[in-house]
């Protein structure tokens, strides 16, 4: 099995140029069920949950393509059909959850088994499934392993999200997509990826209204199917991978710069890294803007995509509390990067806590193998800065394996980070982009 080896110590330094988010492509991908059109989407990675997402819409009889040459990717979905697919494919990724709405608008009939992706917690789907019965759809529970839905009396109408499911708010907006009438989801996600969707299904010839606010307006119709003329479409750029290479340089010291980043897409991120010590400036299309994002809005600059320069001492100081949450606050998905931020200060504390998902501390005995000083008590983790020491750890999940590879270009000697395929679901080469900027790392099939 594969891993990746890492000799800490060295400072960060370089350039990396950020490709499109996989938890705004994912939906995406979904999405082109509801057009008979040919969709090229730019400067994505070939993630790996990326490459089960096609597959999965080739095994519905779609036309699935990765360019590798231009990271493009293409698909037509004129000549779908519904067949059943693969469970060892829906069991891959949470994302195959996305392609239920989609199916149930264009086909009003949906099979699929339960979804799978990172054990971070039980991961229900019960806010999914309460608001496609809202839109008039019914299931089949004979057999609890299968999703089994009938749609052929579903009608545009009002939905209430009991929590801001991000899947959830992606899942239903496709599904009133092509549903004539307006559908309402309020109590909806405001993630930066939500927003995305909506754009691309505007794109698509819907009518969408309030993405990014808590009340979504869709004015579907089934005229979307028919439009004819490809479209292009470039999803925006991961915050997540961005908030990652951002803790790696404030861990090791240093200074980099991020191309096509929106630092108001990681802003409760940059606001702690900040009081740690961390200096940022901005230029949007080389006009170096001041690097107090806030600046940006009262500039009413509100899609600031441009290059972040970053620059750290490697001492990371001051104790601090995150405290995950729906966007716009503390995105959970930049959690474990930033315990291992905190383990690695010079005796201060961190505290998390982990709001979201029961189980997502799964890192943490990485850490504690690496002398890193940590208790937990439910969802809750105090972390006490202390000396880091490379070892043999092994990735849990996507983001707690990208936190351990963090520890290991900050502690001292070597670490191996093994079953690094959790961490390839969601970053492309990590130790490419890491040795890009000046990190002593490879990986070892
Ligand atoms: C999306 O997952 C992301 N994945 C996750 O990123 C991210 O952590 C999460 O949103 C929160 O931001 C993709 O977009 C592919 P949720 P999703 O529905 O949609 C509970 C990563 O590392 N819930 O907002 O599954 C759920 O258990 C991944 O890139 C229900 O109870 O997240 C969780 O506690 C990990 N019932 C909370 O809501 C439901 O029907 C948030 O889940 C759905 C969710």
């Amino acid at each position: 099995m594969a891993s990746i080896h890492i000799i800490g110590g060295k400072k960060l330094k370089g350039r990396v140029r950020l490709q499109a988010a996989k938890n705004a492509v994912l939906p995406i991908i979904a999405a082109c069920i509801l057009t008979k059109s040919t969709v090229v989407l730019k400067n994505c990675p070939p993630l790996l949950d990326i490459l089960a997402m096609l597959e999965i819409i080739r095994s519905l009889g779609g036309r699935a393509e990765f360019d590798n040459i231009d990271n493009q990717i293409q698909l037509d979905c004129s000549s779908l059909a519904l067949n059943k697919i693969d469970d060892n494919l829906t069991g891959l990724l949470r994302s195959s959850i996305f392609i239920l709405g989609p199916l149930l608008s264009r086909f009003k009939a949906a099979k699929l088994s339960l979804p799978g992706g990172c054990k971070i917690g039980s991961r229900p789907i019960d806010i999914h499934l309460d608001g496609l019965k809202k839109l008039g759809v019914t299931f089949d529970d004979s057999d609890e392993n299968l999703i089994n839905c009938d749609g052929s009396k579903m009608k545009s109408g009002i939905i209430n999200l009991k929590f801001p499911s991000v899947g959830a708010t992606e899942n239903l907006m496709m599904a009133a997509a092509l549903l004539d009438g307006a559908t309402v989801i309020h109590g909806a996600a405001k993630e930066p990826e939500v927003v995305d969707l909506a754009n691309f299904i505007s794109h698509l010839g819907a009518k969408i209204y309030g993405a990014g606010t808590d009340t979504i307006i869709i004015e579907g119709s089934a005229n979307l199917l028919n439009t004819t003329q490809t479209i292009e479409y470039t999803p925006i750029s991961d915050r997540i991978v961005a908030g990652t290479y951002l803790c790696g340089v404030a861990m090791t010291g240093g200074r980099i710069q991020i191309d096509n980043v929106n630092p108001l897409h990681i802003y409760p991120a940059i606001q702690v890294l900040k009081q740690t010590g961390v200096r940022f400036r901005f230029f949007k299309e080389d006009k170096k803007i001041p690097a107090c994002v806030g600046n940006l809005v009262k500039k009413g600059i509100f899609n600031p995509i441009g290059t972040l320069i970053i620059s750290a001492s490697g001492r990371p100081k001051g104790c601090h509390h995150i405290e995950t949450s729906p966007y716009p606050l503390f995105p959970t998905d930049l959690q474990a990067q930033f315990g291992a931020l905190f383990s690695s200060t010079k005796n201060h504390i961190g505290v998390i806590s982990e709001n979201l998902f029961e189980s997502r501390f799964g890192y943490i005995e990485g850490l504690k193998k690496m002398g890193a000083v940590v208790y937990t008590n439910a969802n809750t983790a105090v972390f006490k800065g202390s000396r880091l020491v490379g070892a043999s750890v092994r990735a849990e999940d996507l983001r707690g394996g990208a936190a351990l590879c963090l520890a290991g270009l900050k502690a001292e000697g070597k670490t191996i980070v093994s079953d690094i395929f959790h961490i390839d679901r969601g970053y492309y080469k990590i130790e490419e982009d890491l040795k890009a900027l000046g990190a002593n790392i490879w990986r070892e099939q």
